[in-house]
């Protein structure tokens, strides 16, 4: 998270609405719990008010969403008895923010794409104006069901006008509410305690703290933000929409800070992916939260990443996957259809084929043949697998954990391990071969003569 310069050091709280129900998701889950790059939208509104400065933030919720109180931890939330509109919902929020003094942001729990540099303008747009309060607006293509901006000719705004409400020639209106509005903290309390339900839902709309503001001789601007910014995600197609824009964001900026991408579209990125230099990345390649990848590492393609750290210098895949705790060392390789949890390669290490390494390690320079496999379950508790350095693993072999493989030893290829090898020791575990002479052919002339 970049934290940005809060110019003029007013104490600034977020409040986060996120009490509405979120219906047209048609979910159990709520709306703000759908995920975007790996997150839930939530947390991408609280990083952006982390940015901007916030002191406080203050996620409000519906009385039965402890799945949002826990990802919104450690802020504590406050919660809406019943979703009777915007400004009621901001009410909620008055409790823990009583004696604070400042600037008040509200902001919207389904805008993930909101970025704190957005914040960052309504903030300074309130200072280099003095205004009471800031709205932000943008011009979408379709202005659809957002409120409309009634702004008079010196281009401050006198009111908005939710679509619901509005006269055929307001609805005409291009420029429009984005949902994010910054007030000073004593006027917001006062505005909202005028505010009145008699309109077209019922509700108490915090849009009317405009009109009401400006009745009291209070100064409204609006701060243009991009459409993008503001968007809204009220269905699974606009999830869909955001995630684009999300990711193509993301791309953008690993390949600005040196990561080449053959197929940009195909990459799938978290805001925590950390890249070093001249990375490259082939196509079709899914990067869950909390990986972090060195200079010089290539990613060959179809592969799944999370939760790893990958060295300088490693190469990964093709069709590998990474689980997480997995810490791939300088120059290691993990080849195809390669799983590796909860373990370490270190350095020059090698697991090019068809394995499972899960709960171990495996020292540097060793060598996992194709098809080995660390049994690390017994069907209750997991046991870890510890490879020295050097060691030679023969093909299709199965290391019953726990285990413990010497320095330098050689594991004949189709073993099952079950006890620890010495350092430099041959473990051979399989059994022996039997050759009986002659007897392929007599079993074939048997066959071929259609005797028994
Ligand atoms: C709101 C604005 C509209 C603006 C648009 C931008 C109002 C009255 N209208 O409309 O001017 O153009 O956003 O996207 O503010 N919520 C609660 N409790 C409630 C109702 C809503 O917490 O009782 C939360 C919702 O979870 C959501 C946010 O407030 O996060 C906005 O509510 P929503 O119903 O989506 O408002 P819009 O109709 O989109
Ligand atoms: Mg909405």
């Amino acid at each position: 998270m970049k934290k940005l310069k809060n110019k003029d050091n007013t104490p600034l709280a977020c409040i986060i609405l996120a009490a509405g129900q979120g219906t047209r998701m048609k979910s159990s889950l709520p709306k703000v719990l759908h995920k975007i790059a790996g997150s839930p939208m939530i947390a991408h509104v609280i990083c952006a008010a982390q940015e901007a400065g916030a002191s406080q933030i203050i996620p409000v919720i519906a009385p039965a969403m402890d799945d949002v109180r826990a990802v919104t931890a450690p802020y504590e939330c406050a919660i809406q008895k019943e979703p009777l509109g915007t400004g009621d919902a901001v009410k909620a929020a008055r409790g823990p923010l009583n004696d604070f003094q400042g600037h008040i942001m509200v902001l919207f729990g389904d805008t993930p794409l909101i970025k704190g540099t957005s914040l960052e303008t309504l903030l300074d747009r309130k200072n280099a104006t003095s205004a009471a309060m800031v709205v932000s607006s943008f011009t979408p293509d379709d202005p659809a069901s957002y409120g409309r901006l009634m702004i008079n000719d010196v281009g401050e705004l006198e009111g908005i006008v939710e679509a619901a409400d509005a006269t055929p020639e307001q609805l005409c209106i291009k420029s429009c509410n984005g949902g994010i509005m910054l007030f000073d903290s004593v006027l917001l309390w006062q505005l909202l305690e005028q505010l009145g339900n008699n309109n077209a839902k019922g509700e108490y709309y915090l849009t009317d703290c405009v009109a009401l503001a400006r009745a009291r001789g209070q100064k409204v601007v609006t701060a243009e933000l991009d459409t993008q910014d503001t968007s809204g995600v009220n269905t699974r197609i606009q999830l869909a929409e955001s995630e684009k824009e999300m990711q193509k964001r993301l791309r953008h900026a690993a390949m600005e800070a040196g990561v080449t991408m053959q197929d940009p579209d195909s990459v799938f990125l978290c805001p925590d992916t950390k890249f070093g230099r001249d990375v490259v990345i082939e196509p079709h390649v899914v990067f869950g939260p909390h990986v972090t990848v060195g200079d010089n590492v290539t990613i060959r393609a179809f592969s799944h990443i999370e939760g790893a750290t990958i060295d300088e210098g490693a190469i990964i895949g093709p069709y590998a996957r990474l689980r997480p705790d997995t810490h791939i060392c300088k120059n290691a390789k993990v080849g195809n259809f390669v799983e590796v949890k909860k373990a370490t390669l270190e350095e020059g290490a090698k697991v090019n084929h068809l394995s499972y390494i899960g709960d171990a390690r495996v020292g540097s320079r060793s060598n996992i043949g194709a098809g080995t496999i660390t049994c690390n379950y017994d069907g209750f508790n997991k046991s870890k697998t510890d490879i020295g350095e050097g060691v030679f693993i023969g093909s299709n072999s199965a290391l019953v954990a726990p285990v413990k493989i010497g320095d330098g030893a050689f594991i004949a290829a189709g073993s099952t391990i079950t006890k620890d090898i010495p350092a430099e020791a041959l473990a051979l575990a399989r059994a022996p071969q039997d050759n009986k002479d002659g007897l392929a052919k007599r079993l074939r002339e048997r066959k071929e003569s259609g005797k028994k």
